[in-house]
């Protein structure tokens, strides 16, 4: 059993992702072809942004996004600890300060009520992370940037397909950012990301920012990153585009039979205003350790994420005292991810839960 299981996926899509390949190879189109622009007009219709703004990475399009906001040296960025690196990586590459925020004990999200309390005259923006594929209080977090005058960029390397309250994640605020990483909802064969936005400036700083800062050919308006891309992405992200719908579908299947399988075990809630699109299915044990090697040894993979909050990575500590996100610390030492993917049989998740169940059984007795 694969953790992730991207080799079913590419046999139920051999033919179009193969076509579509071979189509790049033949007009040879290999930067910014014609499939990113293809690509960004399906994604901003799928997301119902005006722009959708192509990109190198998930962390990438992080980083345009600040820069497109021109957050510099000195200025704050508000998010949660309780994340990948990538997310704070991108504020202080940026030149700002990440500021941490707890997170919410059963969603793991951004807890929205400790945000207000960190504003200050240096705050910039407040990004919220949409972590295992669930959007986090969209609402208020855009509610009170606009009351501080604030931007606001959703990290949804792990949502993109998520709906909240209606409106898809990437389309709720100032951008909304994600990922192609592979293993992601939506995943390519090798590194992607992209932006969305409403704002026409911000989109065209960030189309700018991508190419080196170019407004037209060797015309260097801004400082920028070398952030596009491939084309050969692209073609396969519009291939895997063709049965994402049903890819969301089974999502949500294999998560509610999760929900409903594992009822008695501790599992990341979901608020009855939006849904996840299950990046990760993850439960909360005690003895993680144990757990995990209980379900190793009956060949049932896991991974942990994340096992330490970032105000206790030793880069980003400096930001942040020790127990200043206590849940995310109580989190940190208890989530376990198990094996999800819109191709998971029945069979598969059916042994999951039997070894699961079997090993929390025997860590009882
Ligand atoms: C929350 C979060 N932010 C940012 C990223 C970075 O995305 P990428 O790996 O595409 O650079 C990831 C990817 O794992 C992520 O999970």
């Amino acid at each position: 059993m694969q953790f992730t299981d991207l080799k079913s996926q590419y046999a139920a899509l051999k033919t179009s992702v193969d076509a579509r390949i071979q189509r790049v190879l033949d007009h040879g189109q290999y930067i910014l072809g014609p499939e990113v622009a293809e690509l960004e007009t399906a994604l901003a219709d799928f997301t119902g942004s005006t722009h959708c703004i192509t990109v190198a990475s998930g962390t990438e399009a992080l980083l345009i996004a600040l820069m497109a906001l021109d957050v510099k040296a000195g200025d704050e960025v508000i998010t949660t600890a309780f994340t990948f690196a990538a997310t704070a990586e991108m504020i202080v590459l940026a030149g700002g300060k990440p500021v941490f925020v707890d997170v919410e004990a059963d969603t793991a999200n951004i807890d929205v009520s400790l945000i207000e309390a960190k504003v200050t005259s240096r705050t910039r923006a407040i990004m919220p992370v949409s972590l295992y594929g669930q959007v986090p209080d969209m609402v208020q977090i855009n509610a009170i940037a606009a009351r501080h005058g604030l931007a606001v960029i959703e990290d949804a390397a792990q949502s993109f397909g998520a709906i909240y309250q209606g409106g898809r994640s990437c389309a709720l605020s100032t951008f909304g950012a994600t990922s192609f990483f592979p293993s992601k909802p939506l995943g390519g064969y090798g590194d992607g990301g992209a932006l969305f936005t409403d704002d026409d400036a911000l989109a065209k700083a960030a189309r700018e920012i991508r190419v080196h800062g170019q407004s037209g050919r060797y015309h260097h308006t801004r400082v920028g990153v070398g952030g596009r891309l491939d084309t050969l992405q692209a073609a396969v992200l519009l291939a895997k585009l063709e049965r994402f719908h049903w890819e969301l579908a089974q999502r949500a299947n294999i998560g509610a039979r999760y929900e409903r399988l594992l009822a008695g075990v501790e599992q990341v809630a979901v608020r009855p205003d939006r849904n996840s699109v299950y990046a990760q299915f993850t439960v909360m044990v005690d003895a993680r350790t144990e757990v995990q090697a209980a379900l190793k040894a009956a060949g049932v993979p896991t991974a942990v994420h994340y096992p330490r909050p970032l105000n206790l990575q030793p880069a980003y500590a400096a930001y942040c005292c020790p127990d200043c996100c206590p849940v995310s610390s109580v989190l940190a030492a208890r989530v376990l991810s198990l094996p999800m993917s819109a191709d998971l049989s029945v069979d598969d998740q059916d042994r999951v839960v039997e070894a699961l169940v079997a090993a929390l059984r025997a860590g009882r007795s």
